[in-house]
């Protein structure tokens, strides 16, 4: 029997506590033993819950029960989360979260204490929400160099972009359904933004290139610049736009990662990823491109990823996680504003178009361009003196 305490009883640790008792069952067969929700640990009253028995307010509880095995950590960032895992991990208990904020932060470190103390800290959840992403990188891709990876890792965008320009919504009534539908941050500033997909690409990076990145080495955009002007005029050319993380390695055995708008091509598989869903694509020097596609936010999917992390704990009670990535540092990460790409550019009407540019067309007073492969500095350089109203990159 392996006990179990979940912190913070919000979207995913109620989805948590749900598919731990619906699918009690499939869960005890995949771990080989029965677990057991012991706690929920959350400041708050919740007197209409079914889970009401479990509710303790003093995290002291759990940390001093050697009963309790895996903690779920589900609070989100990396204030007091980063506080009781380390003291879970430094007690001797497995930790398994959602919350890519602490992973993208504090990961090396949490990871290291794991390590020490022969227990497992395990993240499915914080990247795709239920699209298993980590565990498939780290062990059934393996035995590949990977030299890129991107894809399209926040639901609450993808699903604001798609209601906006595909479904004629305003863009507060999308971001408020995707709040009802529990897919935004507690501030979704850092969805729209692009914070939310910066802390899942640094994830990503520091996995598949074997040293920490942190968030503030990934320069990042949001979608706030984009509008249904740049949406027309790339679906002229057959791109949609999309907010990507990439990361990928350079000539000079470095990481480069940034988030931004793109436009994709539609041929590329990416562009059909709509709504809350996420996709994204892996290139390994064995495997090619392999694409993952599923639900990247909600209860019940992210749920579904810690659960199965649970399961993996409680096969491993004894043994503990490895330690999938070593420190980071200045000297393993480029800078991402060098890396060439095309560019689209959109101007305000009667400015010369860019040398080397396609044009696109026109809408609205303002005309846009396709710039060939350059950096983000000769993009800039290149179109200095125009109107400039968005500028973002092209996918190959
Ligand atoms: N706010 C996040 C998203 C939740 O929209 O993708 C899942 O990490």
């Amino acid at each position: 029997m392996v006990n179990v305490a979940i912190l913070g009883f919000g979207t995913v640790g109620s989805g948590v506590a749900e598919v731990l008792d619906v699918n009690a069952e499939q869960v005890a067969a995949g771990a080989g033993k029965d677990i057991r929700l012991k706690y929920i640990v959350d400041i708050r009253d919740f007197p209409d819950s079914p889970y009401q028995k479990y509710m303790v307010k003093d995290f002291a509880v759990v940390e001093g029960d050697p009963d309790v095995q895996i903690v779920v950590e589900t609070i989100g960032g990396a204030k007091i989360a980063y506080e009781f895992t380390k003291r879970a991990l430094l007690a001797g208990k497995s930790v398994v979260t959602s919350n890519k904020e602490l992973v993208a932060t504090h990961g090396y470190e949490l990871l290291q204490i794991a390590q020490e103390k022969g227990v497992s800290y395990l993240f499915e959840a914080s990247v795709g929400g239920g699209i298993p992403i980590i565990m498939p990188i780290s062990q059934c891709l393996a035995a590949n160099k990977i030299d890129e990876i991107y894809g399209i890792l926040n639901g609450t965008t993808n699903y604001i972009l798609t209601e906006m320009f595909k479904n004629g919504l305003p863009f507060e009534t999308a971001l408020k359904q995707a709040q009802q539908n529990g897919y935004a941050e507690a501030n979704p500033a850092a969805d729209v933004e692009g914070h939310d997909a910066c802390r899942k690409i640094s994830i990503l990076s520091s996995l598949c290139f074997g040293h920490h990145v942190y968030p503030d080495q990934v320069p990042t955009e949001g979608i706030t610049a984009v509008t249904g002007d740049d949406v027309e005029l790339a679906g002229r050319k057959g791109y949609k736009i999309k907010l990507l993380g990439r990361a990928l390695t350079g000539g000079d055995g470095r990481v480069y990662a940034y988030v931004g708008p793109h436009l994709v091509p539609e041929s590329n598989l990416i562009a059909g990823v709509e709504g809350v869903m996420n996709g994204i694509v892996v290139r390994g020097n064995a495997i090619g491109s392999v694409m993952f596609y599923g639900a990247g936010a909600g209860k019940l999917p992210t749920a579904s990823a810690v659960v199965s992390d649970v399961i993996d704990a409680a096969k491993h009670i004894g043994t503990g996680s490895r330690m999938p990535w070593g420190a980071g540092g200045a000297e393993y990460v480029g800078d991402a504003n060098t890396l060439e790409t095309a560019w689209y550019v959109r101007a305000k009407g009667g400015a010369a178009a860019p040398q080397g540019a396609e044009q696109l067309g026109g809408v609205n007073g303002s005309e846009a361009w396709l710039m060939p492969k350059m950096s983000r500095s000769a993009a800039q350089a290149l179109t200095e003196g125009m109107d400039v109203q968005s500028m973002f990159r092209v996918l190959e």
